[in-house]
């Protein structure tokens, strides 16, 4: 991890603002998540977005909130305390393994794929987890759509459905 205490401590109180003065509402309608979807909201940060799916998809459905950050993971903590979010599991990136194959309907990362590394492993590691009629969303920040989608694309795993709000709607490549 490149980033101190500090920064991830001023990237997180930062994203609590936004969830306290405009949380996340209409931003989710893209995904098109319905009752009972698994939803992997990876890059979490402080769980907005995870919050909002969590109502969408109801008490059948689940979302792991995954963040390679302590304090995201104590931020979406406080949240499903607060809240009574009995939907949603915490993940650390570093346990990803312990989700299991092919078990999200839809997995979204939001204004974090620009902070990844190593993107091939990391493209890999979500073909793992979504469902083979499952859906990626990744966003565009940061970085020109087109660096995105050739990212996307040299990984040679995903194909790209199309651009929907500054986001990329992606299917898995069966092999
Ligand atoms: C700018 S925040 C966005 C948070 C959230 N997606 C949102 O839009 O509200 C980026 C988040 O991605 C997380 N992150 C960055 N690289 C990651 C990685 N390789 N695996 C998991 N999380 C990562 C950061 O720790 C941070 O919480």
């Amino acid at each position: 991890m490149s980033e101190n205490n500090f920064t991830v401590e001023r990237m997180i109180a930062m994203l609590e603002e936004r969830d306290r003065i405009s949380p996340i509402n209409e931003e989710c309608d893209k995904f098109n998540i319905k009752g009972g979807d698994i939803v992997i909201d990876y890059g979490c940060g402080s769980g907005g977005y995870t919050k909002k799916i969590s109502e969408l998809i109801g008490e059948s459905g689940k979302v792991y909130a995954v963040d390679i950050y302590d304090l995201a993971i104590e931020s979406v903590r406080k949240k499903i305390s607060k809240y009574q979010l009995t939907n949603v599991e915490t993940v650390l990136a570093k346990n990803i393994t312990m989700i299991k194959d092919n078990v999200a309907d839809k997995i979204i990362a939001i204004d974090m794929f620009h902070m990844v590394k190593e993107t091939d492993i990391f493209l890999k590691e979500l073909h793992r987890l979504v469902k083979k009629d499952g859906t990626l969303f990744i966003s565009i920040h940061h970085m020109s759509s087109e660096d995105v989608q050739r990212k996307i694309l040299d990984s040679k795993l995903w194909e790209i459905k199309g651009e929907i709000d500054y986001c990329l709607k992606c299917v898995p490549i069966i092999k």
